[in-house]
């Protein structure tokens, strides 16, 4: 008995795996997640003939595909329309198939999983952007923090990160005078943000990113945003100066400018009549 069945398995076995050999498997499987928009990764780009398919599941759910990762010619597949539970953790297997419309007899590809990855704790943020504004009194700076989008929608209406985060989602403001190095920080559970004990009158310079407390310390922090710095205490010369003072100060200068007209006017007539009175003292034969 056993020295017939060896060599079937053997045979089977050695088939089955050159065919599989021959379609090269996918390598570095990543997800690449901003705001939502999710997609897998891999390589290398697959050539004529062969093709990838992606299947992924939730944790302990089915097998789904999305309809554009099917036998595809791409070495990516995007799914964030797929991945509806946001809370779930997902993994993908990247399949080497025949490519499109090719048959074959085999029911077995080969095909490599990716890592784990859960929407809501897994994507990157994005940078905020954010509007800073300094009473007129100096006394509050405020800065307005815009929600970043997310390639997700709801009833034909876009979603922002805090219409899935809500109330956990935090912003972080980082900031320091514009004439030091030292950098404090300040976090806010809204997206109006009134920063308190600043110096008045001292330019400040801000930064905002997205702060989500209860994800692992390495997904927490979101993209920082562009730097923005308030005035330095530049207050307009009419809040300096009253009305009078101003007037003054251009009526001296007119003043000023009709001194040096009239000076050069007199100086010049006077010079031209000098010249002439010299040419007139002049014996006639010096002139020809
Ligand atoms: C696919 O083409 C490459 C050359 O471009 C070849 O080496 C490989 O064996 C081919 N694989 C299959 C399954 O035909
Ligand atoms: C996978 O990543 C390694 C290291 O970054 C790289 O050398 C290799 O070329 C990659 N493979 C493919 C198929 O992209
Ligand atoms: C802040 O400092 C930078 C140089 O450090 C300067 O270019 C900028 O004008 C300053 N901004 C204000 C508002 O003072």
């Amino acid at each position: 008995m056993e020295p017939v069945r060896l060599p079937v398995f053997v045979v089977f076995f050695l088939s089955t795996h050159s065919a599989l050999g021959s379609y090269p498997v996918a390598q570095n499987v990543t997800w690449k997640s901003t705001n939502f928009k999710t997609i897998l990764t891999w390589g290398p780009e697959p050539s004529a003939n062969y093709s990838y398919t992606v299947e992924f599941s939730p944790l302990g759910g089915n097998k789904q595909r999305s309809p554009h990762c099917i036998r595809s010619s791409r070495a990516m597949c995007d799914l964030s329309n797929y991945l509806t539970d946001l809370q779930a953790s997902y993994t993908a297997d990247v399949l080497s198939e025949p490519p499109l419309g090719a048959r074959t007899e085999l029911t077995e590809f080969p095909h490599t999983t990716s890592p784990r990855f859960c929407p809501y704790k897994d994507t990157d943020i994005s940078s905020p952007e954010f509007k800073l504004e300094v009473s007129e009194d100096k006394k509050k700076t405020t800065l307005y923090v815009t929600d970043p989008l997310t390639a997700l929608f709801k009833n034909g209406h876009q979603l922002n990160i805090r219409d899935i985060f809500s109330d956990q989602l935090q912003y972080k403001v980082i900031y320091r005078k514009n004439k030091s190095t030292g950098k404090k920080e300040y976090k806010s559970k809204t997206n109006v943000i009134e920063l308190p004990d600043l110096d008045q009158g001292v330019s400040y310079c801000f930064s905002v990113q997205a702060y989500i407390p209860s994800r692992s310390i390495d997904k927490q922090l979101g993209e920082l945003s562009q730097t923005q710095c308030s005035n330095d205490d530049n207050q307009s010369i009419f809040e300096v100066y009253s009305v009078g003072v101003i007037a003054a100060a251009i009526f001296l200068i007119l003043l000023l400018i009709g001194i040096i007209i009239a000076v050069t006017v007199v100086c010049y007539t006077y010079r031209k009549k000098a010249l002439k009175k010299e040419k007139e003292a002049m014996p006639l034969r010096d002139r020809v």
